[in-house]
């Protein structure tokens, strides 16, 4: 019994370990990653400073909105761009600098 709780203790520790990594390392809602993601996948239909191109200027869209147009495509916006973490980054990058 005593040796069942040390490796319940141990897997314990090892997933707080890996939880401060990932934190420190900031891979989730990174507005500083989600303008280079910006650049490269969307600056060419949004424009430079998101006032828009051949799609509409991104002012006033919440980080969510964003989410979901990029997992929807609207219209003839391709889906699915960026995924997953990108997607937030990118997201929280737009809310800040046009939302
Ligand atoms: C190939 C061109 C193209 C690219 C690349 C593109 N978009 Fe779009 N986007 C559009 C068009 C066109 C629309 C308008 C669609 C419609 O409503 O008919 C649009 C609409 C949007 C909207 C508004 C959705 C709504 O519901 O009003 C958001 C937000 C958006 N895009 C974000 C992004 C982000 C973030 C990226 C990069 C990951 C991106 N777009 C890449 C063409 C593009």
């Amino acid at each position: 019994m005593k040796k069942l709780m040390m490796v319940i203790g141990g897997s314990a520790m090892l997933l707080a370990a890996c939880g401060d990594e990932s934190e420190e390392a900031g891979d989730t809602m990174d507005p500083a990653e989600g303008e280079g993601l910006y650049e490269e996948n969307c600056l060419s239909c949004h424009g430079d400073d998101m006032d828009g191109g051949t799609g509409p200027a991104l002012d006033g869209y919440s980080a969510d909105e964003v989410v979901t147009a990029i997992e929807e495509g609207p219209g003839t916006m391709p889906a699915d761009l960026v995924e997953g973490e990108e997607a937030e980054s990118v997201a929280a990058y737009v809310e800040e600098e046009a939302g």
